[in-house]
């Protein structure tokens, strides 16, 4: 198969799709790899490194969109890429279709065969896509709710560790998956009291066998809400519905029981946030205020870590893209739930349910 891979062009994404070692591994099993100039700079990886591995280093996107029948990415198309793609031509990247009705319509009149990283799911739930990014971006969480909780960045100026003789802050988690478990790592590590709410009984079990008396769990439903968000110095959204747009669990009369100046990163803002203050934002402007509580809505927040995601990223979706390319997509995605799972588009049709029911578009499985 011709595999390819593109520059990113959202705002500060330098994240690659493919690194040189990734094509090493394409090229030693018979396919061909084209590659943007240019394209893994941003993650380190120079021109000269993907030529060494086997690849064809080709000037401009448009050369790769136009040759290749497999795009591999990081994020999702944006103006640039999304109309120089083909139709029936392979799309695997990071999608989150559900909370964009525009893109996935877009995709759709493309006739593209998307395959999106995140509802790549196995069979015991767990989403392998996904996790090595939900776990730089819980990390992240919690320095940057500690970056924006100075005073200079607009918080209330609270050191979350505290001092000797002084309150350490509190960190509240909705949501205790992946990202939510090393949100909970890192904050409990810099010496912060956390908090973490779900609704899966199983998953406050795990946080306490981890962490003992070192965090507190809370089963999430209103009444606990309330009472913790009064005392919440930095707040991160951490919840997700597989394929689904994000639950709109905060309302503003939450947001406004917090303390001004308290810090709310919703994490979750890439399935469209868990508040209904919450609006997408970039590296480039990272946050805004809404009733008093600094918003920080990045929703490509492993992007600024690139040396670090690039290779977290290709570790797990390498094995994806190269059944795919081996066995054809039909074929592959017949013979692996795994990949079932992560299509969520094919020639025109939504085949994804999670996505179809979030968009309120008719659900056509492809199996
Ligand atoms: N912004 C970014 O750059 C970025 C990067 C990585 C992941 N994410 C997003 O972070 C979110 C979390 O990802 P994850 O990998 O941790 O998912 P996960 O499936 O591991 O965990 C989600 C948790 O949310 C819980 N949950 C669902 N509904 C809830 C509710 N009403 N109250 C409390 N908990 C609830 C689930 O029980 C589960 O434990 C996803 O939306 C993911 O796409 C964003």
């Amino acid at each position: 198969m011709i595999v390819g891979t593109v520059k990113e062009i959202k705002t500060h994404e330098y994240r690659v799709g493919l690194t040189p070692a990734n094509v090493k591994v394409y090229t030693s099993r018979g396919h061909r790899v084209l590659v943007q100039q240019g394209a893994g700079m941003g993650s380190g990886y120079t021109d000269a490194e993907y030529k060494a591995a086997g690849a064809s280093v080709v000037a401009n996107a448009a050369s790769v969109y136009g040759e290749a029948e497999m795009i591999i990415k990081v994020k999702e198309p944006v103006v640039g890429d999304l109309e120089l793609l083909r139709k029936d031509q392979i799309l695997m990247t990071y999608l989150h279709l559900a909370a964009d009705l525009d893109l996935t319509e877009t995709l759709l009149e493309r006739g593209v065969k998307a395959v999106a990283y995140e509802t790549i799911e196995t069979a015991d739930h767990r989403l392998p896509c996904l996790t090595p990014m939900s776990e730089i971006a819980g990390r992240l969480a919690v320095q940057e709710g500690a970056k924006y909780l100075e005073k200079a960045f607009g918080g209330r100026g609270l050191l979350l560790g505290g001092v000797p003789g002084v309150s350490r802050g509190h960190v509240v988690i909705l949501g205790g998956g992946v990202v939510g478990l090393n949100a909970a790592k890192i904050a409990s590590g810099i010496g912060a009291s956390v908090t973490v709410l779900d609704i899966d009984a199983s998953r406050l079990a795990y946080f306490d066998d981890v962490f003992g008396s070192r965090i507190n769990t809370l089963y999430s439903n209103e009444a606990n809400l309330e009472e913790v968000l009064k005392g919440a110095d930095v707040l991160i959204g951490a919840v997700l519905i597989p394929g689904e747009s994000a639950p709109k669990i905060l309302r503003r009369e939450h947001l406004k029981s917090m303390r001004p100046g308290s810090v709310f990163v919703d994490v979750a803002i890439d399935q469209g946030g868990c508040s209904e203050t919450s609006h997408p934002t970039s590296q480039d402007d990272p946050t805004y205020v809404e009733e008093g509580v600094v918003h920080y809505c990045v929703t490509n927040m492993p992007g600024s870590v690139p040396f670090t995601s690039t290779v977290a990223l290709t570790s797990a979706t390498l094995k994806y893209g190269l059944t795919i390319a081996d066995e054809g997509l039909e074929s592959s995605v017949r013979r692996s739930p795994e990949l079932a799972k992560g299509l969520n588009l094919y020639r025109g049709d939504t085949v994804h349910q999670g996505v179809a029911k979030s968009l309120g578009l008719y659900y056509k499985p492809f199996l």
